[in-house]
């Protein structure tokens, strides 16, 4: 029988899709959830995707005794910890918010998984704790800086890993970080579903398409890019779903301990803003209306990765192209105009 595995912030756009890939790959999983950005309803499809119930707990990382019953029930071999708040603009306005929900929730998260001598564990870190990159492609080795208390939280959290794993040998620590992700399951049945106006470029893109907002608005056509706009690693959820799977195939193949070691998920390719607008509108076979607007404060021109990382020590890379990443954002937001909120 395959290892067990807590997946913390399950029900989320990236983990309900992880959620799949573990599955696939014959884990057990047990998802734990707060569902303060998630609903119940991907975790039932989650669950009728792969044809069986899926272990849910609602339950909040900060809540050490909630997280203790559940170490007590089961024998973890690693935690994939997505859980998270994700807004770069609601953290200007709320930093304790993030702070206390990404940086304490993740330290009782790992309190508990000391108590109980659980050690493994991969962590949703983010391009973002590169800061404006000083060289392209970005590779593990770049420095980090971060310009708001979101990615303050994530690079925080990166440093608590590190110092964790000096303190004490026995732990495997794998920050992924994560590029741009877009897409959706190609049955269309779970994907992003943003609360409110999206803040990110492709649903953003997919909700004009589809008639719920009037036009995009472009942050910038002056760039030095190869037309102005900016230019992003887009990676596939799916994709980055198996990163995930691979990390935790690389864990138990290791003799001794890692201890704290950052990768990378990116294609490794950059696509411009209105690259992705055309690509979408050619896949939907609709208008995306947008018009030129300033500069959004705190963008960058370019950011991608370099992916060597994980395809040496993980043996992964992404597969998927531009257009299945429109393809299936837009049979994802075409079969669900409303998401999870059927109405
Ligand atoms: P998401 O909001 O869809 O998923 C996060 C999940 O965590 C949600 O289901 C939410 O209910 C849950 N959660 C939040 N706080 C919690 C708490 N205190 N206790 C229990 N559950 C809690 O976001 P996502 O896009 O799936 O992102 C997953 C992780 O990856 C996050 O940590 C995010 O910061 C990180 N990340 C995301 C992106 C991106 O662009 N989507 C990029 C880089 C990194
Ligand atoms: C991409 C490009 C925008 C919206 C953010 C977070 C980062 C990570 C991923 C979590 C930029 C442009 C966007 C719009 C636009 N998340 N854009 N009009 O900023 O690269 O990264 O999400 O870790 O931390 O900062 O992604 O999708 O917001 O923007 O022109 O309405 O699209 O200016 O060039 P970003 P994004």
């Amino acid at each position: 029988m395959k290892n067990k595995i807590l997946v913390t912030g399950g029900a989320g756009y990236i983990g309900s899709h992880t959620c799949i890939a573990l599955h696939q790959a014959g884990y057990d999983i047990v998802v734990y959830d707060n569902l303060s950005n998630s609903s119940r309803e991907a975790v039932n499809r989650v669950s009728s995707l792969i044809g069986q119930p899926i272990e849910f707990i609602e339950g909040d990382i900060r809540d050490a005794e909630s997280l203790r019953q559940v170490f007590a029930e089961h024998q973890f071999f690693g935690v994939i910890h997505f859980a998270g708040l994700k807004a770069v603009g609601e953290s200007v306005a709320q930093p304790l918010k993030y702070y206390d929900n990404n940086v304490s929730g993740t330290i009782t998260l790992l309190e508990v998984m000391a108590e109980y001598d659980v050690k493994n564990l991969v962590f949703s870190s983010s391009a973002t704790v590169y800061g404006d990159p000083e060289r392209l492609p970005i590779d593990e080795n770049s420095p980090r800086s971060c310009t708001n208390p979101y990615g303050q939280s994530k690079l925080t959290v990166e440093h608590i890993l590190e110092d964790l794993a000096v303190s004490d040998e026995s732990w495997n620590l794998i920050p992924l970080r994560y590029f741009n992700p877009v897409g959706a399951h190609p049955s269309g049945q779970i994907g992003e579903d943003p609360n409110d106006i999206p803040n990110n470029l492709m649903p953003y893109i997919s909700q004009v398409a589809v008639g719920k907002l009037e036009k995009l608005s472009i942050f910038g056509n002056d760039y030095s890019t190869v037309d102005g706009t900016g230019v992003r690693d887009f990676i596939h959820v799916t994709d980055l779903a198996q990163g995930h799977v691979a990390a935790l195939s690389y864990l138990e193949q290791q003799a001794v301990p890692v201890g704290f070691l950052p990768i990378n998920l990116g294609t490794g390719k950059g696509t411009s803003v209105l690259e992705l607008v055309t690509a979408f509108s050619e896949v939907s076979g609709e208008d995306i209306p947008y018009q030129f607007a300033d500069r959004r404060a705190g963008d960058i021109a370019s950011c991608y990765a370099s992916a060597d990382k994980a395809k040496d020590l993980l043996k992964w890379q992404a597969e998927l192209s531009i257009t299945e990443m429109c393809q299936d954002t837009w049979r994802w937001q075409s079969m669900n105009p409303n998401g999870y909120n059927a109405t």
